[in-house]
Parts: structure tokens; sequence; C-alpha cells
């Protein structure tokens, strides 16, 4: 019987547009905020896929006390630019401690910008900035090593039951280079979609509906880690930057105490032809 902990959240953000256009997504985004509200959320921990720590088996957590929001390109400014982001310092140099304790290296980076792939999905979720809980960045690590980014995300699984809620922000199919970038270059048109995904990009996207929403508790994990093997995966991800949170979610919320309980499918957009953005909520308790 699975723990009743606070769910974690595998939000893939998409391309910058997902900010400033309505979605499905987006749509999603607003309602997981408005619950994580309703059920007094104490503050949000994310890694999201734009923040990598270069140092070998190492991450850095954001500790700026009034950090600058990076530029979002195709998005305009009065869609962003006045939200006030609210670092929490306190849970940051708390999940430090967390994260040495088990035997990760992490610190404290004080000069930090946050990045869209952390503020999109915060804008989206808590429009007004004056319900925006306290939250804390955790930063992914250069050298993508899945059990590694497990073992990040399973440090901070007792948070959950503080009532903090854990996000991963990054993709579930992801490959900048394969994706139809015109209809958003000349059209700003995101959506568009004129040819069917290709089929690289629907196997990934059901291979990792599959291997969330039918394991749990390690097997979660197993899962996950696995699916950078699938034939598609470099396909599906040219870099392994966004694929990261996936696994910090997977450590999350694949304990052997979270067995019984299985991620769902919550919302799914297409962007520029062959990019899948899923939003997973997990783990929810099998009946
Ligand atoms: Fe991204």
């Amino acid at each position: 019987m699975a723990e009743p902990l606070t769910p974690v959240h595998f939000f893939s953000h998409g391309s910058t547009m997902m900010l400033g256009e309505d979605s499905r997504s987006a749509d999603y985004w607003k309602a997981a905020g408005d619950a994580a509200l309703a059920n007094g959320v104490k503050g949000i921990i994310v890694m999201g896929a734009h923040w990598d720590c270069k140092q070998d088996h190492a991450v850095q957590v954001a500790m700026t006390a009034e950090p600058v929001k990076q530029p979002v390109g195709n998005v305009h400014p009065s869609k962003y630019e006045h939200y006030r982001l609210k670092p929490d310092l306190e849970t940051g140099a708390r999940c430090i401690s967390m994260l040495n304790a088990a035997g990760i290296n992490a610190s404290g980076n004080e000069s930090f910008q946050w990045i869209h792939d952390v503020f999109l999905v915060l804008v989206r979720m808590f429009p007004d900035d004056n319900t925006l809980p306290p939250t804390t960045i955790i930063s992914a690590n250069a050298r993508y090593d899945p059990h590694f980014h497990v073992r990040v995300g399973a440090a901070l699984r007792p948070l959950r039951a503080e009532n903090y809620l854990l996000i991963g922000s990054g993709g579930a199919v992801h490959n900048l280079y394969r994706n139809v970038w015109y209809p958003m270059l000349l059209y700003k048109d995101n959506f568009a979609q004129p040819t069917p995904p290709e089929p690289w990009a629907l196997e990934f996207r059901q291979a990792f509906r599959d291997v969330v929403e039918q394991n749990s508790g390690p097997a979660l994990r197993r899962g996950l880690t696995r699916l950078m093997k699938h034939p598609h995966f470099r396909d599906a991800h040219a870099t392994d930057d966004h694929y990261m949170a996936a696994l910090f979610v997977a450590g999350a919320a694949g304990d052997i105490r979270d067995e019984g309980s299985v991620g769902m499918l919550m919302a799914e957009d297409w962007e520029l032809t062959n990019m899948c953005s899923k939003l997973f909520n997990f783990p929810l308790n099998v009946p």
C-alpha cells in the first residue's frame, strides 16, 4: 500500500511558446496549481532541463536571493516580465543538506538566473504571483547519468511527506534538431502539423507513456532508466538534458514504498510536428 504523499509531476515544458499560447497543457498546469494551493502546498522543488552542473556527480541548488529571469524567445515580455519569483533559500539550504547526507555533492549557486523551463511552468500553474509557493530549483548534472538523477530525486523524496510538490520539467519527445520549425518561424504557430509526427516520435512517445503508466516503485525507476537504451531514444532526445527531469521524478516517486501507485497522463500537446509535450501526475493511487 503506497504512502499518502504529495504527488509528483513530470512536465514536458515544450517550446517557449507554451508560455504565451493556450493549450491543453496550459489548462492542466493551471488545474495542478489550483490543486496544490487547495492542498496547502508548502513549497515547490523543481529540476528543470536548462541548468546543468558541469562537475562530475554534483548538482547545484539555486540560492540567488533576487533572481533575474532570462528572456523568453517568441513570447511577449508582458507574459512574464512582471511576474515576481519567490526563491526559497531556506528550503534550498535544506535540500543541500539532504543531498549531501545522501552522498551527493550539492552546493548553492548565488548568481543563477532563472530560465523559462522553470518559470514558464510556474506562471502557468500560479498566474497570480501572490499565490506562488516558495520555489527551490535543483540543477541537473551535465554527465547525464540516469542513475545519479534518480538518486537526487530519491534523496529529496522525504519532502513529499511535508507537502512539498516535486516537479521535473523536461521533455518526453524533445529533439530540437528534428522539429519542423518553419510554421513557428514564419507564422508564430507552434502547434501547426503540416505532416503527422514521424514514426520514431510516435514510438518513443508510446514507450514513455507505457513505462510511466504500467510501472510503479523501483520498476518505474528501472523502466525510465532503461528507456535511454530504447532504439529511438537518440531520435527522441538528440541531447540528454530534457530527459533527466524524468529520472529525477522517478527517484522522487519510485521508492519501494511507492509500489502500487502509478503515473497518469493528464495532458498532451504536439508542437513543431515532432515534439511531444506530455504532462504526467504521479503517483496516483490505484483504487
Ligand atoms: Fe526546454
